[in-house]
């Protein structure tokens, strides 16, 4: 055998482990049904939560308000209002005992937990900006879920490699490739979901990755000029709205 062939073949498993990995959401291979519905509830939950920081950032931002009147039941109650506007469902009736119940009153719990430790830093007068936007108060969510739920089920708010600020939303090689071979192609349908399945360690994990956009308000700290410090302190990203800002991305090992 030739060291070129070897580099060859090499290759061509190496391309044939990629195109398995990356099935389209069809065939053996694609999460079922029920794991595309359990991770939409819960990225429609994280939204729902995410959306009562941004309804509420000016007063966040507010140097003269002490008590902003955000404690943990207060956003988990407006959280779940948003919810039930989307979905038509009252989050706290899904039943606990099953899987999906279990996870969306673990992310309930994250958001009281999240709220709650942050109280003194939200409510501190004469500080304007606090750092407390909705992507930072999505990732503390997010791990605090993940402290709760262990191995069952991820979710992480991730974004095109390019684009990542804060390291720990890096994208792993599974969400580089779905980012770049399908969320990010020009003929890839707005807001559609990928998924698949991966096989890491020998355990099947139902992924799914749920697109966001940029819009106009997220292009005072994304968008121009490139490179620009933002009110945060990252360099801003040159951005224009309605380009693929972002992923939440979401790993299910029902067990
Ligand atoms: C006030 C400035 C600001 C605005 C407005 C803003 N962001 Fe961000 N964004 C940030 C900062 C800062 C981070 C890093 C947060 C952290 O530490 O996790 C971030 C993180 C993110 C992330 C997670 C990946 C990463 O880079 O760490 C995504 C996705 C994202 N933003 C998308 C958006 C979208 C979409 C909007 C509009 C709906 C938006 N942002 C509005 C400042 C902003």
């Amino acid at each position: 055998m030739t060291s070129q062939w070897f580099v060859r073949a090499i290759c061509a498993a190496t391309l044939l482990s990629t195109s398995v990995l990356l099935m389209p959401a069809s065939g053996a291979d694609a999460p079922s049904a029920e794991d595309l519905r359990v991770a939409q509830s819960l990225a429609t939950m994280l939204q729902s939560a995410r959306a009562v920081i941004s309804a509420h950032q000016k007063e966040i931002n507010d140097p003269a308000l002490g008590d902003k009147g955000l404690s943990g039941p207060t956003v988990l109650d407006e959280a779940i209002r948003n919810y039930q506007e989307r979905t038509g469902k009252d989050p706290r009736t899904i039943d606990q005992a099953a899987y999906e119940g279990r996870l969306l009153k673990a992310q309930m719990d994250s958001v009281v937990e999240v709220m709650d430790a942050n109280q003194a830093m939200i409510n501190a007068k004469g500080v304007a900006f606090k750092g407390f936007i909705p992507a930072t108060f999505a990732r503390l969510v997010n791990e605090a879920f993940a402290r709760r739920v262990g191995a069952e089920a991820t979710i992480k708010v991730t974004a095109p490699p390019e684009l990542v600020r804060n390291r720990r939303a890096r994208p792993d090689s599974w969400e580089v490739a779905a980012i770049r071979d399908y969320l990010q192609k020009a003929d890839w349908p707005h807001a559609k979901i990928y998924s698949g399945v991966d096989a890491e360690g020998g355990v099947l994990r139902a992924r799914i990755m749920v697109p966001e956009y940029y819009s106009t308000s997220c292009l005072s700290c994304h968008g121009d000029p490139k490179g620009e410090l933002d009110m945060t302190g990252y360099p801003k990203e040159g951005a224009h709205e309605g380009d693929l800002g972002g992923v939440i991305s979401i790993g299910l090992t029902p067990q």
